[in-house]
């Protein structure tokens, strides 16, 4: 979402003249697009913060921005407390940071723009505001770390309305507003001219898309309507709620052909007392039963997940569970977090934090067994043929190419460049926890 949404603030600056550097030392403007999902992420953009500052005193005029979450969340308090910052633009503005900037360097001193909340319904004016949404005419660059040539994200709704009782998100995106299906398809047909094959349609929880908008739709409506861009060759999606997850949705991936068996759906935490103290809407049992529908639905379909360790509370037997669940369900792949208190939220007043050391031993842990059960599950595909989406060079050895199954795992083959942008069968020869190697 971050780097969408980095796209935006990029298309929009081009539009409005500006050029983007090739190398940050060349650039007159530094924008950081920050998350405040952790910690830890903060803590980064405050080290970076700092050596931006030695930069400015060499590079009088260079303007340095903070845009994004951290920048909703703190507002005029980053300004304060690092008086280097120029400008300050909030998760809701992205898409007027051309005004933002120039107001940053015809005043000569820090502006914050992070949006209006009128009723404190958590719905800002600006983005996807109140009437037109502006968000929907956003000219979007697609660049480097942006995306490949190949594969580009489409945003197709913001915030959320889940409140999970440890996530700072719905506070600093606000609720959920979804984009019209007209308008996200115009954005995929554009794209696919521009020769992208492989869309990633993204939102906080996109289970939940249509909600509010005036046509009567919802994501498996949506995955319909993208599926029939010609050009486009495959369509991935990020991230849906389990609550949230119909049946409906899941005929859809099974039936559309280019919608890819590949589904994340982060489960938090194996105990039930814990997913309660979450406010998951979900408990363990009926998680289960949603991943036997996806697989039984569709056999060879990959499921990943998103895993808290530490939750204020969390017993060593209630990550025992956590631990069983995963080995149980065996994913095929999984981010995992230390619980990280984020202000405002109500998990940070719960009692019981737990101690940072045990929270290391339990990440530790997970992470062995993930690393494990999904380099077995690579190691299962050798031999096979898998199609493959072709999108460049691989990082590196510029000798072969790198592409990724349906599934999402990545492959790296010899090839000839013609390939890029193609679906290729390729044979697997070897897999390692994060590689598939093999020859087409
Ligand atoms: N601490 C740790 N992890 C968190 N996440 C969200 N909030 C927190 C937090 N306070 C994780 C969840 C979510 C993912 C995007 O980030 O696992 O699914
Ligand atoms: Fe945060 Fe929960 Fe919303 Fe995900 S569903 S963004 S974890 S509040």
């Amino acid at each position: 979402m971050n780097k969408y949404d980095s796209g935006v603030m990029a298309g929009c600056l081009v539009r409005d003249g500006y050029v983007l550097a090739e190398r940050e030392e060349d650039a007159d403007v530094i924008l950081l697009n920050t998350c405040s999902v952790r910690e830890h992420a903060e803590k980064r953009v405050e080290g970076i913060l700092g050596q931006l500052k030695s930069r400015k005193a060499s590079k009088p005029g260079l303007v340095l921005g903070v845009c994004g979450c951290m920048a909703q969340k703190e507002g005029r308090k980053l300004v304060d407390k690092f008086p280097q910052v120029d400008l300050v633009c909030g998760t809701h503005r992205f898409h007027d940071i051309g005004s933002i900037l120039r107001k940053a360097i015809e005043n000569g001193e820090g502006v914050v723009d992070i949006g209006e909340d009128d009723d404190g319904d958590g719905n800002y004016t600006g983005l996807m505001g109140k009437g037109t949404g502006v968000i929907n005419a956003a000219p979007t660059r697609r660049t480097g770390v942006i995306h490949t040539k190949i594969c580009a994200f489409v945003s197709v709704m913001r915030g959320c309305d889940s409140f999970c009782s440890y996530c700072v998100v719905p506070y600093l995106r606000g609720r959920e507003k979804s984009r019209p299906s007209a308008v996200v398809v115009e954005e995929v047909e554009k794209l696919a001219g521009s020769g992208v094959r492989e869309v990633c349609l993204l939102g906080q929880n996109i289970a939940a898309y249509g909600k509010g908008l005036d046509e009567k739709i919802d994501f498996a409506g949506l995955l319909e309507k993208v599926n029939k861009v010609e050009g486009i060759l495959r369509i991935r999606f990020l991230t849906s709620h389990p609550g949230d997850v119909k049946d409906n949705m899941l005929l859809e991936i099974k039936e559309l052909d280019k919608v890819c068996e590949s589904i994340h759906l982060p489960l938090q935490a194996g105990a039930d007392r814990i997913l309660t103290l979450m406010k998951r809407r979900y408990a363990q049992n009926y998680y289960r039963k949603l991943v036997e529908k996806v697989r039984s639905l569709m056999p060879g379909a990959s499921i990943t997940t998103d895993i808290i360790v530490g939750f204020p509370g969390e017993t060593d037997d209630e990550f025992k569970e956590t631990r069983k669940t995963m080995e149980e369900i065996r994913f095929d792949g999984a981010f995992i977090y230390k619980y990280s208190t984020r202000p405002g939220t109500k998990a940070s007043s719960m009692s019981g934090q737990v101690e940072g050391k045990v929270k290391q031993e339990r990440i530790e842990e997970l992470l062995a067994l993930q690393r494990k059960t999904s380099e077995e599950k690579n190691k299962e595909l050798t031999g096979r043929k898998v199609e493959v989406l072709v999108e460049g060079k691989s990082r590196k050895d510029s000798s072969s190419l790198f592409g990724r199954t349906r599934t999402d795992k990545n492959v790296v083959f010899e090839g000839e460049d013609e390939l890029i942008g193609k679906l290729v069968d390729v044979k697997i020869a070897k897999a390692g926890p994060a590689t598939l190697m093999g020859s087409a």
